[in-house]
């Protein structure tokens, strides 16, 4: 089986959050299981410079705006997996992220750059194309980016390849004034309610949602979720229509990534039978953070972007109170400037207690989540999130609010499943200050007042199975199913 699998990021060679991750594990596990499989990239120039052997393909033509374009294709050397990366320099090589400029302004042709990526795919699996000697059977999209390749397959390409879409974020869907729609040469006819149009704009996301052979979404309890009105971005009465044909299966983890008996980034490794290198790992977090050198006292770990969903302003008027019950705080993240000050606030009123790093940093990242007590995500809506995992297979138990991913992987503690040893994070009750305070204070008291219990929450989700295994297997079931 061939499946081209289309993306805007993938870890290691670009990555703004989840779907890079996803994107650079996923693929692996599917190759492991024996799918031919290619990633489909732009060639951003942390692309270009990380593939390995990497050669010209083919060159492409037809293409809206730029015309040309080259198709080369290298390897990520960690996972071997093959990458198609279309090169063109005016549309990618540039300064800044895949979406942003260094000033955080979205690019302005970012439909082009992104209707290419869609249409690329489309051309690469259909009778068009400058590969023939490699035919995708499947062709699997992530979110916006890549949504109107399922409607150029079919509306244009006539591709006998079938269509996947994943949605990692309904809140992101690429919506256009339909003046783009000539320059991306796609069919007037569709845009329409049938079709591709959103309240008067081009929207890449229904694109893909309205053409694709397959929907999936990436928990069980987000599949439910985007069928509602609260959650579905205003694409609910769509998705509930396909109801039917909406598959959620749960992000796994890339275990050689994020695994602490071998991470490269932490001083000391350690293990679920050999707890005591996190001790260490969370001096010299509180070290190189400013923090003071204490064992005993809580450290709650964020590592986020600062926007509404992930709910982090919930915490701002509970963190005092936390500071003065003796807990710590080591955050990472970036986003809202509103949000950031406020956190930047707190620590410069509360030196030695609070470290608050604005920006991105992959090493932090991995050293706060093996370095820290607990792990708070208090997001409002979470399709999958893949942090509260790394929380469980770090033995840092996650704080998480019931929604999406979260509450289809934290499970709280309680008699019950302490008892039974599912017990592996806490779980807040509603999505506010109080409830997150509360929640806190329950973890707290395990923490402080019985070594062993939190050691047995610490265990429960360093030994479940996190790994890419059993979703990988679901995928790769969907693929067949359409192949049928
Ligand atoms: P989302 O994709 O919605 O941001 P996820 O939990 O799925 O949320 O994935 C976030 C990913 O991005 C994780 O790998 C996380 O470690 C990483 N991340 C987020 N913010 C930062 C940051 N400031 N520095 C380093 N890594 C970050
Ligand atoms: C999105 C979601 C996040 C998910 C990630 C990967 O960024 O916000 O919840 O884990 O995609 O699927």
């Amino acid at each position: 089986m061939r499946v081209l699998f289309a993306t805007s990021e993938v870890f290691p060679l670009i990555k703004t959050g989840g779907l890079a991750d996803v994107s650079g594990s996923l693929p692996t596990a599917l190759q492991n299981l024996g799918v031919d499989i290619r990633i489909l990239v732009p060639g951003y120039p942390s692309v270009l410079k990380q593939l390995v052997n990497l050669r010209h393909v083919a060159s492409l033509s037809n293409l809206p705006v730029i015309e040309h374009a080259e198709l080369m294709m290298g390897m990520i050397s960690e996972t071997k997996v093959n990458v198609l990366v279309i090169k063109a320099a005016g549309l990618y090589e540039r300064d800044g992220g895949p979406y942003v400029d260094v000033n955080g302004q979205e690019w302005l042709d970012n439909p082009v750059r992104f209707g290419i990526l869609s249409k690329v795919a489309a051309i690469i699996s259909g009778p068009n194309s400058p590969i023939p000697n490699w035919q995708p059977d499947i062709v699997h999209c992530n979110d916006w980016q890549t949504g109107l390749a399922p409607a150029y397959m079919k509306l244009v390409e006539h591709t006998q390849a079938k269509s996947v879409i994943s949605l990692h974020n309904m809140a992101f869907q690429g919506c256009y004034a339909p003046g783009w729609l000539s320059t991306l040469a796609l069919p007037h006819t569709n845009f329409a309610v049938e079709g591709f149009e959103y309240h008067g704009q081009l929207s890449f996301l229904k694109a893909g949602i309205f053409y694709a052979d397959a929907i999936t979404t990436v928990s069980p309890s987000y599949a439910k979720e985007i069928q509602t009105a609260e959650f579905g971005f205003g694409l609910e009465g769509l998705l509930s229509k396909r109801g039917n044909e909406l598959k959620g299966i749960l992000n796994g983890i890339e275990t050689d990534e994020w695994n602490p008996e071998f991470d490269p980034h932490l001083i000391k490794t350690y293990s679920a039978n050999k707890l005591a290198g996190k001790k260490l790992v969370k001096s010299a977090l509180q070290e190189r953070l400013g923090l003071q050198i204490d064992a005993s006292a809580p450290l709650l770990g964020v590592v986020s972007r600062l926007t509404h969903q992930k709910g982090l302003d919930m915490l701002v008027p509970i963190l005092q109170e936390l500071v003065d019950s003796g807990c710590q705080l080591a955050l990472l993240g970036s986003g809202e400037t509103t949000l950031e000050n406020a956190f930047r606030q707190l620590a410069n009123s509360n030196p030695n207690k609070i470290s608050v790093t604005i920006g991105y940093n992959e090493p932090l990242s991995h050293q706060i989540m093996a370095g820290c007590d607990m792990f708070i995500m208090p997001s409002r809506f979470e399709p999958c999130g893949l942090n509260q995992l790394y929380g469980l297979a770090y033995g840092t138990p996650p704080i998480v609010n019931a929604t999406g991913g979260l509450a289809d992987s934290v499970v709280d503690t309680n008699i019950v499943t302490f008892k039974n040893k599912t017990a592996n994070g806490f779980v807040m009750s509603e999505a506010s200050p109080a409830s997150l305070l509360s929640c806190i204070k329950q973890a707290l008291n395990v923490f402080n007042n019985d070594e062993s219990a939190w050691r047995q929450i610490q265990k429960n989700g360093m030994l479940q199975n996190l790994s890419w295994d059993k979703s990988a297997l679901e995928y790769l079931a969907e693929y067949k199913k359409l192949m049928q």
